[in-house]
């Protein structure tokens, strides 16, 4: 089962991808932990992402979809896949197309910019794995602590007010073209298109993904 996960940021992608991930036995590729993870490395690429991250720009097409097509060739995305945060511009999707790399559900999740901006407040993350947590909507078992690890939870530096009112901008500017894209895949009958409403409680979100793609 290959997955797409598209929505602004903050919609849920990452939580979601957690529960689906578990559920359908794939692994989670979320573009955006892979660049997180090669700053903290201090790899090259982390260099050249790191500045464009933190300005809540994206970077650039190129670099991602070399790093995607990499890790799509890895074993253990054979049976299927979570892109989590990629395809994010219509050429990072059209690269997917021309690399014959097909989907079978698209999962949109529709969340307005001020519910957003409210939840990026109280977000807290395990940075080694990725995990997310939000204070008040998705508490960790220990305050502060990863339930996994027992390691302490950060805010990404992303998170502050003014840069994720400059991501949310490049969301509707960049990635919302996709939504037309993919139902027009969906139209030709190259994937199945549903849009959730992300507003809702975490787990009534995850109920409604189980239903609807059983
Ligand atoms: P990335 O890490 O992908 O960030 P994003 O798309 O901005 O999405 P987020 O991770 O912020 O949100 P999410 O939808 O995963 O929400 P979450 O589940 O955490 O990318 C970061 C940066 O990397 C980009 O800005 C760009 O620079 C670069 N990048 C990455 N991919 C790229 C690409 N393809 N091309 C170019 N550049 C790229 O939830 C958010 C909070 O809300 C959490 O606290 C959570 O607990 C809470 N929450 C979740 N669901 C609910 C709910 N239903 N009710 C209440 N609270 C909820
Ligand atoms: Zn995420």
């Amino acid at each position: 089962m290959r997955i797409v996960l598209l929505g602004a940021p903050g919609a849920g992608k990452g939580t979601q991808a957690q529960f689906l991930m578990e559920k359908f036995g794939i692994p989670q590729i979320s573009t955006g932990d892979m660049l997180r993870a090669a700053i903290k490395a201090g790899t090259e690429l982390g260099k050249q992402a790191k500045a464009v991250m933190d300005a809540g720009q994206l970077v650039s097409d190129e670099l991602i979809i070399g790093l995607v097509k990499e890790r799509i060739a890895e074993d253990d995305c054979k049976a299927g896949f979570l892109l989590d945060g990629f395809p994010r511009t219509i050429p990072q999707a059209d690269a997917m197309k021309e690399n014959g790399i097909a989907v079978d559900h698209v999962l949109e999740f529709d969340v307005p910019d001020e519910v957003i901006v409210e939840r990026m407040a109280g977000r807290r993350v395990h940075s080694g794995s990725g995990r997310v947590y939000h204070l008040v909507y998705n508490p960790p078992k220990e305050e502060g602590k990863d339930d996994v690890t027992g390691e302490e939870l950060s805010i990404r530096p992303d998170d502050e007010e003014a840069t994720v009112r400059k991501r949310l901008a490049i969301y509707h500017e960049q990635t919302k073209p996709l939504v037309d894209f993919y139902q027009g895949e969906a139209t030709s009958g190259n994937c199945q298109y549903l849009t959730v409403d992300g507003t809702q409680a975490v787990e009534s979100v995850s109920v409604l993904l189980a239903e609807k793609l059983a």
